[in-house]
């Protein structure tokens, strides 16, 4: 069975997962979910701003998996108003009836305003989980105060480089699962030579070790590619671990000195 984390929802959310951010609508997205899903993937994570929800459907409908097999994520644009109303409209496009996980996409005019939109939509059935990316350790205690249903999952930018210890340390704490975008820096980090180094002496690739990084610091991990071969390698990193050592030098790769701070997080502001 496929590696998963315990939600405060009472779910489980894999580990590792198909991130399709920047990929384009029709056959690029379609494809790739199709290989994902026949290599084993069973978490797809999408979002409205990206546009090709409708393509991550038809992909869903033709793999033949059951659909409660498949952890499907989407996230509610936050310029909109409505998040069960977008909600309704993902539903639509996806051509499924509910969601695994529905996701604040950012904190877009305060951490606070669209969480009771967020908990309609639990309550009216349209998604299993609810939760948030790219919030900040003090806009998670925010949000903490007011929620009546907690948010499940903290999406975040992560990677040694991007390594904001501090952040998952809180999101531990209140119980939410942080989980991983970019893990390869969307791809800037896998000519770094320490990220070679460990790569040829455990004999995997720089992605298998910069993905591996990520699961071993208890995150789910969802690395995106189109290439068939580049998705097969991201889920091959089950048959390995890091050792103390390969993990305090990619540690040592923080740009952030582990705080949100340096990070340039409010890039949507
Ligand atoms: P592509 O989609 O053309 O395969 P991130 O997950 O950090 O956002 O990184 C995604 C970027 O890294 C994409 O440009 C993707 O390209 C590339 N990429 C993903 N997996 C691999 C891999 N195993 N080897 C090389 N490049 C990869």
């Amino acid at each position: 069975a496929e590696a998963t984390l315990r939600l405060s929802n009472g779910g489980a959310i894999p580990v590792l997962g198909l991130g399709v951010w920047q990929a384009a609508d029709g056959p690029e997205t379609e494809r790739a979910v199709e290989w994902a899903l026949e290599i084993g993937y069973r978490l797809i994570d999408t979002a409205q701003a990206y546009r090709n929800e409708a393509s991550v459907g038809r992909a869903i409908r033709s793999s033949g998996i059951p659909r409660e097999d498949i952890f499907l994520t989407t996230k509610f644009y936050p310029g909109n108003k409505d998040p069960r109303a977008e909600a309704e409209k993902s539903l639509e496009r996806l051509g499924t009836d509910y969601l695994d996980m529905y996701l604040i996409h950012w904190p877009q005019s305060g951490p606070t305003w669209a969480w009771p939109g967020m908990e309609a939509s639990v309550e009216a059935g349209l998604t299993k989980g609810i939760g948030i990316s790219n919030f900040s350790a003090a806009e998670v205690q925010e949000l903490l105060k007011t929620s009546q249903i907690q948010p499940a999952v903290n999406q975040i930018q992560f990677s040694p480089f991007e390594y904001r210890a501090a952040l998952v340390a809180a999101c531990e704490d209140a119980g939410i699962v942080a989980q991983a975008y970019s893990p390869l820096g969307t791809g800037r980090h896998l000519g770094d030579p320490v990220v070679a180094r460990i790569a040829a002496a455990t004999d995997h690739t720089p992605a298998q070790v910069l993905i591996r990084w990520a699961v071993q610091k208890g995150l789910s991990v969802i690395p995106k590619s189109t290439h068939r071969e580049r998705i097969e390698e991201n889920f091959a990193v089950f048959d390995f671990e890091l050792d103390a050592e390969a993990v305090s030098a990619l540690d040592a790769l923080d740009t952030t000195g582990q705080t949100d701070e340096a990070l340039g997080q409010k890039w949507w502001s």
